[in-house]
């Protein structure tokens, strides 16, 4: 087990390169699955999220390989139309496999994803959309299995917008004989990442970008080489960061178009942002202004994001309310924050925050993916020794997080423990 340790108060100054977008690749790479045949993913970021999907395909008998930053998956050998448990249990978007499964082989037993830390997060979109498109569902011994003879098109309405329901049924439904009609699909830059690839590959798809996606099923898809996109939640968390620190930053490998609500809080707050085609460059002077957000779907404030703005509130002279109508009990950074001296008080799904509090380097337990970041971006910023305990949580989503903050003048190294 790893953990970080901080010597918080530099000022972040230079150049950092974003990685290729976590959540697209966790899309993207199931995909591959569709066209048998050698698939290349350029921009793949070598994280632990990406190993596991990896992991996952090859216990189906395809082959995944990095060269360089671009993954090639060989999925022409693939035989088994299971995702067991073992795998399922490291990473909820296993479950991203089903749809990709279902079309190829007509079945798929996959193994139902459990709670993650913040909260329940069901798959009922998923499967209504499966049965949408025919096939029968039913769940046994912890295990979704999905059967088609023939997947047909429908008409799919989403009550509540999802990513990965969206992605999962758009895999399947891109070879189901007729026209399928999703509507209130998600808009979110890795949905569009996939259709593009989808699209490439072969397949028919109309409205890509908005709510509704229409369909076409094709009986033939073909292997690609795609370009996935720029990571939008790691450059969100190094403006951030870079911010917080009152330093002055240029991130390169970013698409600002996608970062727009991020944008447009960072600026109200007061911000200095010089924003160019693939580059940002952040400039901080002063205290920045207390800035209320909240979470929206696509093109909204990104729930992703919602803990790193607490920790970015913190250094405000006033008080702030993030609000997360995604995940309503998405906070479990909040008490260890307040370890490390912020003052926070949570009011159902929102917290306020308090700045003008100085803080001051203690020990922190990471509990999931960017409650972590933010653990890690506010230790940057207290004063004295901090470490940040479960590293592994930023590890499945954050390519050298301690690399590329040293190179920004951040003292920050890992080193091994015994502690859990
Ligand atoms: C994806 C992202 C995650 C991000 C989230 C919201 C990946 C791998 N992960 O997760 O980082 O925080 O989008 O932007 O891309 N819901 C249901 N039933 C379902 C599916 C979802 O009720 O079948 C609910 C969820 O509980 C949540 C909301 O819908 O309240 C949105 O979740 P969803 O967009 O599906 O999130 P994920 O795809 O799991």
């Amino acid at each position: 087990m790893d953990k970080l340790i901080i010597h918080g108060g530099q000022r972040l100054e230079g150049t950092v390169r974003i990685s290729g977008a976590k959540n697209a690749a966790l899309a993207l790479i199931p995909a591959a699955l569709l066209a048998p045949g050698k698939n290349l993913i350029t921009n793949t970021p070598k994280i632990k999220d990406v190993k596991t999907m990896s992991r996952l395909l090859e216990a189906m008998g395809a082959h995944c390989m990095f060269e360089g930053e671009n993954l090639l998956i060989d999925s022409s050998g693939v035989n088994s139309f299971e995702a067991p448990y073992e795998h399922v249990k490291q990473m909820r978007a296993s479950i991203n496999v089903l749809g990709p499964l279902l079309a190829r082989f007509g079945e798929a037993r996959v193994s139902l994803p459990g709670g993650c830390a913040f909260g329940p997060r069901p798959v009922d979109l998923h499967l209504k959309g499966f049965e949408k498109l025919g096939a029968e569902i039913t769940i046994e011994n912890g295990y979704i299995h999905a059967v088609a003879k023939e997947l047909k098109g429908n008409r799919i309405h989403f009550d509540i917008s999802s990513v990965g329901a969206t992605e999962n049924v758009l895999t399947a439904a891109v070879k189901a004989k007729g026209t399928t009609i999703m509507t209130n699909a998600a808009m979110e830059p890795e949905v569009t990442a996939l259709a593009e690839m989808l699209v490439k590959m072969g397949a028919k798809i109309d409205g890509i970008g908005t709510t509704t996606l229409t369909i076409e099923g094709v009986d033939e898809l073909h292997p690609v080489e795609f370009a996935n996109i720029p990571d939008r939640i790691e450059a969100a968390t190094f403006l951030i960061a870079a911010a917080m620190s009152r330093g002055d930053v240029m991130l390169e490998n970013v698409y600002p178009g996608h970062l727009d609500a991020v944008i447009a809080k960072m600026e109200e707050a007061g911000v200095q942002l010089d924003i160019q085609e693939n580059r940002i460059r952040v400039k901080m002077d002063g205290i920045p202004n207390p800035t209320d957000i909240t979470t929206a779907v696509y093109p909204g404030f990104p729930t992703d994001v919602q803990a790193q703005w607490i920790a970015f509130m913190l250094c405000t002279n006033g008080a702030s309310k993030i609000t997360d109508t995604i995940y309503h009990t998405r906070f479990h950074h909040v008490p260890e924050l307040q370890r490390l001296g912020a003052h926070i008080e949570m009011a159902e799904n929102s917290a306020i925050v308090f700045g003008g509090h100085p803080l001051t380097g203690a020990t922190v337990m990471s509990s999931d993916l960017r409650a972590s970041a933010s653990l890690l971006i506010s230790a940057l910023i207290a004063e004295g020794r901090s470490e940040v305990l479960r590293v592994y949580h930023i590890d499945r989503g954050y390519e050298e997080i301690e690399k590329k903050f040293s190179q920004l003048g951040a003292k920050i190294e890992r080193v091994k423990t015994e502690e859990f």
